[in-house]
């Protein structure tokens, strides 16, 4: 059997993630705050693949469970994707710290909490993958979501770090930029059709960029090309801009 353990579960670009490495024969941990609520979800996946599918309790915000977590499988990952996040308000981000510190916790200091574990396995016995799905909005900071972003950016980094200190062990690390996606994170945005993912079509560019070893997979894959544009506006124009 080879697991894959899926981080944020419940989440929509994880769900159809786990149908994609189910489909291609990978068996599953899911791993998910109310894991319960994920076991219709896992049924129908283990009916629909024939393979086994395994969910387990994690909230990302509560560190100290993070090394008991990881401890308690009996055959550790052959690799893990991680897919936790929260978008949370920006406008209350900005006067709530509340808001702001459950924003920087989910997206980056609870992943680097769980994520530095899982690493240090895979680094030890010289074998496995680990994809972090990060955000385009980490490319650069806007008024609109720089909370988020700047999480976001924190976690590209920390992928970077770790895909580059665990190349040696031949553990491959991938960070995922996702656009726009139809999830239930962006139910009440008003999303352009032509540059919105559906989380489908996220997970099997996951799956073939995982296979492939790909370090930066950008989806769609215009994003690639509308970050540059972005990421080089020049900052006296780029302030005064509402985009
Ligand atoms: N949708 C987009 O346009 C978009 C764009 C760029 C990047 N992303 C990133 O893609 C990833 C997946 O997001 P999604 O679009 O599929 O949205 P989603 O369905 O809202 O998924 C986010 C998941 O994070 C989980 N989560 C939040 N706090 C948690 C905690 N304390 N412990 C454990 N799990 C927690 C949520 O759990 P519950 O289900 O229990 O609430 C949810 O399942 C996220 O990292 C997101 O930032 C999304």
């Amino acid at each position: 059997m080879s697991y894959i353990l899926i981080i944020g579960a419940r989440s929509d670009i994880a769900k159809a993630t786990a149908r994609e490495y189910a489909k291609h024969g990978y068996d599953l941990y899911l791993a998910a705050r109310n894991a319960n609520e994920l076991e219709e979800f896992a049924n129908d996946v283990m009916v629909r693949s024939q393979r086994v599918v395994k969910t387990i309790e994690l909230d990302i915000l509560n560190y100290d469970s993070h090394p008991s977590f990881y401890e308690q499988f009996e055959e550790s990952p052959l690799g893990v994707i991680c897919a936790v996040g929260y978008l949370g308000e920006q406008s209350k981000s900005q006067t709530d710290f509340n808001e702001a510190k459950q924003i920087i916790n989910t997206n980056y200091t609870g992943v680097v909490s769980l994520l530095n574990n899982i690493a240090n396995d895979f680094e030890k016995r010289k074998s496995g993958f680990i994809v972090g799905i990060s955000s385009v909005a980490g490319d650069r900071g806007r008024k609109s979501n720089y909370i988020y972003g700047s999480a976001k950016a924190a976690l590209t980094a920390y992928l970077s770090g770790l895909r580059n200190r665990l190349y040696a062990s031949q553990v491959h690390v991938m960070t995922v930029k996702p656009g726009f996606v139809a999830t239930k994170m962006t139910k009440d945005m008003d999303l352009p059709e032509k540059l919105t993912a559906q989380p489908r079509e996220v997970a099997e560019a996951i799956y073939k960029a995982q296979q492939k070893n790909k370090s930066i997979l950008y989806t769609k894959w215009m994003w690639r090309w509308i970050m540059l544009i972005i990421r080089n506006i020049p900052e006296w124009k780029f302030k005064g801009m509402s985009i």
